[in-house]
């Protein structure tokens, strides 16, 4: 009985030395919250810059316009990339590439995107007849943004271009992973880190790869490349 009361007299307590604690924080949150209507409220005196805040949106280039800017990137990418230390990635850009020009994609965070494949993998380029591709495939998806200011739509100066990621799909042997179809994905950083890459190093960073492609299992979990930039 006397354990019970002092169980009743022991909460109490607790309680109201909580709410004298989180009293003055509500307040405080209060205050703020005032302080900021003011600042709307008299943007004379906020001290804040007086100029609008540019918006940036993706820009939508013509196809030449997009092969323009991708001359004018390629080179750092590869050097970036290169920096990683991952296998046969020195030489990616000498391999076969199989979209006409850069193209927008959302899928891979509204990057402008560029297929290469090895020779190996020479069957990509017959796209959704090509198949299972053989062990030894490696596909590889260089990007770069390109996003433009509201405000000066039409002047290419506006422009602000961006390194983007490598995304790579190498074939491994049967029994890698049956998830994927044996397939290995691998995030390369605009910096030349690794993000990671499936069955390996930082594996959980790259998981997300897998559920979107495995919704094309019965075309190797491949996409390929939107019909109208298509070599
Ligand atoms: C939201 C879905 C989605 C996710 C997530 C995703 N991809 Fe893709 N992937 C696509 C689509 C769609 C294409 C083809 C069109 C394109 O390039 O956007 C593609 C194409 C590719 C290709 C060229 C081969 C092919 O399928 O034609 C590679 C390589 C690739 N992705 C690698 C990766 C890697 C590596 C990751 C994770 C780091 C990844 N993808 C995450 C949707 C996705």
């Amino acid at each position: 009985m006397i354990a019970r009361l002092l169980q009743i007299v022991l909460f109490f307590s607790f309680t109201a030395a909580l709410f004298a604690l989180l009293g003055p924080l509500l307040k405080a949150q209060d205050r703020d919250e005032d302080a900021e209507v003011g600042v709307t409220r008299d943007e004379e005196d906020s001290g804040l810059p007086k100029r609008h805040v540019r918006a940036w949106q993706v820009a939508d280039l013509p196809p030449n316009e997009a092969s323009r800017i991708y001359d004018l990137v390629r080179g750092a990418l590869a050097k970036a990339y290169a920096s990683s230390g991952i296998d046969g990635i020195e030489n990616y850009q000498g391999l076969k590439r199989y979209n006409t020009s850069p193209y927008l994609s959302s899928a891979h965070g509204k990057h402008y995107l560029n297929n290469y494949a090895n020779d190996t993998a020479r069957l990509y380029g017959q796209f959704e007849k090509a198949g299972k591709l053989p062990v030894g495939s490696v596909l590889y998806k260089d990007s770069f943004s390109v996003t433009q200011s509201h405000q000066d739509f039409s002047a290419s100066e506006s422009r602000q271009i961006m390194l983007g990621p490598l995304f790579i799909m190498r074939k491994m042997e049967p029994g890698f992973s049956h998830l994927t179809g044996d397939w290995q994905y691998i995030q390369i950083q605009p910096d030349g880190a690794l993000l990671g890459m499936t069955g390996g190093e930082g594996a959980d960073r790259v998981e997300y790869c897998i559920g979107c492609h495995l919704s094309r299992e019965e075309y190797d979990h491949l996409f390929f490349i939107p019909v109208t930039h298509r070599s």
